[in-house]
């Protein structure tokens, strides 16, 4: 995916992700407290076990618990942009801000959860402060993963950039899927922090530094990108999206491949391919055509056009929608529901209507990526993506 970072001018060539060394890798494994209610004295809790942490987690991660916890006791962020040269407040406030219109309910979930992940990496016991607490098992940077009332849930959790997926976060969804298909979990949710359920491809990713060339650098990302589509075929438990969200690219192609997608109307669903000199990945360029019909499919894949949540539904790509204000609790008491299913009848019963097109959906994979090998080595692609970042500079 990096494969037109070659023929960018040195400072692009320069760019590459920052890790956040510091934060520690997150993986949450939940008892049975309620998914959405945390209850007055966790989030007190919480937030005295926060003092109490012996590393400083870094500034990323001090951003969130900060973003978090004004969401969760002031709401939504209100407050006039602070100028400029006001550069601290400014940071504050747009971590803060790229919260959108969570919930203060889910805002103090997804505080509890952090800091219980935080006290889970230093080794003390998660229980008392989160209200998803912490258990054993791999852990990922930018990702949460929980289990709760026999869901696995995985969150992207890179709000700041509205989840864009970075070549580390597909390795770690890869791990996680496979993590959740093996353990005691019913059902496994897909779904984003903050106001975006995720915004696609990170475009950062064309700008590393390849090793070994620009096509070395595209055969490396097709091999990744195969896989992670992979991931989501062979995927053996039912798999829900609760797109919390605005979707973009690969986020919204792979929905052909989940089993039940439920959004809030604030959602959209857009992939802007030829927008960025790219193609269709994620089994789309066959199920949405089989979705929605070839002239439907034809104008988001080829023509860019965004779907607003009810449009997606009409056309048979999301399953349901939800008023923004009562979707997070509406869908998930839909699910703790389903989640109490025979679990080998579930997962049986999605690998029989899987089995039925496995091989055609692997196939459609590895032509996809093919194409998509070509398109990242392109001018065309090359300049979409200048284009995104010369954008965002002169703002
Ligand atoms: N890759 C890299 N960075 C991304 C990103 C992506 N796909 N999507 C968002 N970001 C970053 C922005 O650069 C910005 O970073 P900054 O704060 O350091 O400037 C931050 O996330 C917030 O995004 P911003 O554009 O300020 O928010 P917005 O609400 O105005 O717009 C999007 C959100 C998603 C519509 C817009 O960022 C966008 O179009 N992103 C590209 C989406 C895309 O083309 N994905 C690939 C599809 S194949």
């Amino acid at each position: 995916m990096a494969a037109v970072a070659q023929k960018l001018p040195a400072p692009w060539r320069l760019v590459t992700l920052r890790r956040l060394s510091s934060v520690p890798r997150l993986k949450l494994h939940t008892s049975a407290s309620p998914m959405m209610g945390v209850t007055v004295q966790q989030f007190d809790q919480a937030k005295d076990r926060l003092s109490s942490l012996k590393k400083d987690p870094g500034n990323e991660v001090k951003l969130q618990i900060y973003a978090l916890f004004k969401q969760a006791t002031q709401g939504p962020c209100n407050t006039p942009k602070p100028g400029m040269l006001d550069f601290v407040n400014k940071v504050k406030w747009d971590a803060w801000k790229s919260l959108g219109s969570v919930s203060q309910d889910e805002a103090r979930q997804q505080y509890c959860d952090l800091i219980g992940s935080l006290v889970a990496a230093e080794g003390g016991s998660s229980a008392h402060v989160a209200a998803r607490p912490a258990g054993s098992g791999p852990a990922y940077e930018t990702l949460l993963v929980t289990t709760e009332d026999d869901i696995t849930t995985i969150t992207l959790n890179r709000p700041a950039k509205k989840n864009a997926i970075t070549t580390e976060m597909y390795n770690d969804i890869i791990a996680a899927l496979d993590q959740a298909a093996k353990d005691n979990s019913v059902i496994t949710v897909f779904t984003g922090s903050g106001d975006f359920y995720c915004s696609g491809n990170d475009l950062s990713n064309f700008t590393q530094i390849p090793e070994g060339g620009v096509e070395e650098s595209a055969r490396r990302g097709g091999d990744l990108l195969r896989k992670y589509v992979k991931a989501y075929i062979d995927f053996p438990k039912p798999l829900v999206a609760v797109v919390n969200g605005p979707a973009v690219g690969i986020s919204v192609t792979v929905l052909g491949l989940f089993d039940l997608i439920y959004a809030t109307d604030r959602a959209t669903f857009h992939t802007p391919f030829s927008q960025l000199g790219q193609s269709a990945e994620g089994c789309s360029s066959y199920t949405f055509p089989k979705i929605m019909g070839p002239a439907k499919a034809s104008e988001m894949l080829l023509f860019n056009k965004k779907l607003s949540a009810v449009q997606a539904c009409e056309l048979g790509l999301v399953t349901e929608v939800f008023p923004d204000s009562s979707f997070q609790s509406e869908v998930w008491t839909r699910l703790k529901v389903y989640a109490k299913l025979p679990p080998k009848s579930l997962s049986l019963s999605k690998q029989l209507v899987r089995s039925v097109e496995r091989d055609r959906l692997h196939a459609v994979n590895d032509a996809e990526v093919e194409l998509l090998k070509e398109r990242w080595t392109s001018d065309e692609c090359f300049n979409a993506v200048m284009a995104f970042f010369q954008a965002k500079a002169k703002l």
